[in-house]
């Protein structure tokens, strides 16, 4: 693969220019996709070998070395077949009956699989205030790990990740942040200290609402060597295919996020002037109660915005069924809106409002989002019919 030296390009070029093949006579401008569960060997020992597709895949390599470069890695990310197998990934790194502690607001997949673990008697949970640094320093001793999401889905809580990686090292608790909602583009937590990094490629890296995928990064060669040998183990790789796409929705990520934050940020604020809301969670607004924190350790807020209704679960049924252009759908980050009352999981956790709706801001017209989110208004306020 051609690696044109990166150090001096900015992220926006980095996802166009890296990782591509070298430039020879008639070589393919993209990496091809290798269809192929194995790979020729002459019996010879084959340490550093392919071997066989389910140890190292030729179209995974690109992605990974892309998005470790976006991260700020001298090893390559490992790509995973969804953003719950980076979770569980990330998560074997816990031995047997140690403790992990987790904001109680997480994505309800990882809280989910927390709690889950921890019924089957395989590790201990602290359930924590992520937002809440005392609450989270306080459940550190005799930990292993510290899960981070920041900012969280859907509350979109910011943990003080700096204070946090800091606290977590005196105590030797190795620390991961699922960095899906900021992308690499927006925080990098290596830089912050962290140790690992999670990432639902499902949503902004891959960006188009069609591949399943994951990836974990992490600063350690050995914890990079030991994740890749579970991967293995564990089977739990992407198809070539799916790492093709989402390399292929990595090109255009800056570009859509850039447009995608724009349109959210514009909206969050007029959001914040309707009376129908008790609240309007964006870590852009001055409003939030993280904001400055938000502001220290991210580029840019996302575009992902959380709304509360005054009329309770009834208003934001109705302002959901009210919506045309936005549609009704769980995931985020992809180029069209979505919009979702995320109680209506039976899983989601406690701490998330019955009353709140998430809306993916995606790359249509701000002004169409706009008159869409008003119609919902309208259909939440029982006055669909009125101009
Ligand atoms: C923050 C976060 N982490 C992890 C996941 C799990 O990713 P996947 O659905 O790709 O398995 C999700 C999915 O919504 C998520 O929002």
């Amino acid at each position: 693969m051609s690696s044109a030296d990166s150090s001096s390009l900015h992220p926006s070029t980095v996802v166009v220019a890296l990782c591509r093949p070298e430039r020879n006579a008639d070589a393919p401008l993209n990496p091809p996709i290798v269809l192929s569960s194995t790979f020729v060997g002459d019996g010879a020992p084959a340490p550093g070998d392919r071997v066989y597709a389910r140890y190292t895949n030729p179209s995974w390599e690109p992605l990974e070395e892309a998005v470790a470069e976006l991260e700020g890695s001298d090893h390559p990310a490992l790509a995973y077949a969804s953003g719950m197998a980076a979770v569980s990934a990330a998560f074997s790194l816990v031995p047997i009956g140690g403790t992990v502690v987790v904001p109680a607001s997480a994505y309800n997949g990882t809280v989910g699989l927390a709690r889950t673990l921890a019924e089957d008697g395989a590790l201990s949970v602290r359930e924590v205030d992520p937002a809440n640094t005392e609450d989270v320093i306080a459940a550190l001793p005799g930990a292993d790990l510290l899960w981070l999401e920041s900012p969280t889905n859907p509350l979109l809580d910011v943990a003080d990740v700096p204070a946090l990686v800091a606290a977590a090292k005196q105590h030797g608790v190795l620390v991961v942040v699922d960095n899906t909602f900021s992308t690499p583009l927006r925080q990098r937590p290596l830089e912050l200290g962290a140790d690992v990094v999670v990432h639902s490629a499902t949503k902004f890296i891959a960006g188009h609402s069609d591949v399943l995928m994951g990836l974990v990064v992490v600063a350690d060669g050995a914890l990079r060597t030991r994740l890749a040998g579970r991967r293995t183990l564990a089977g739990s790789v992407p198809g070539p295919f799916e790492a093709w796409l989402a390399l292929r929705g990595l090109r255009t990520m800056a570009l859509r996020l850039d447009r995608a934050e724009a349109s959210a940020a514009e909206l969050a604020a007029r959001l914040e002037a309707e009376s129908a809301l008790s609240r309007v969670r964006y870590p852009g607004l001055a409003s939030h109660p993280h904001h400055a924190r938000a502001a220290a350790q991210m580029s840019g807020f996302g575009a992902v915005i959380s709304i509360e209704f005054e009329g309770g679960e009834d208003a934001a049924v109705r302002f959901v069924r009210g919506l045309d252009l936005f549609t009704p759908a769980t995931s985020l980050g992809g180029v069209e809106s979505l919009v979702e009352r995320r109680r209506r999981h039976p899983g989601e956790p406690e701490a998330v409002p019955v009353s709140l709706v998430r809306l993916s801001i995606g790359i249509e017209h701000v002004e169409d989002l706009w008159a869409d989110l008003q119609r919902g208004l309208r259909a939440a306020a029982g006055t669909a019919g009125a101009a």
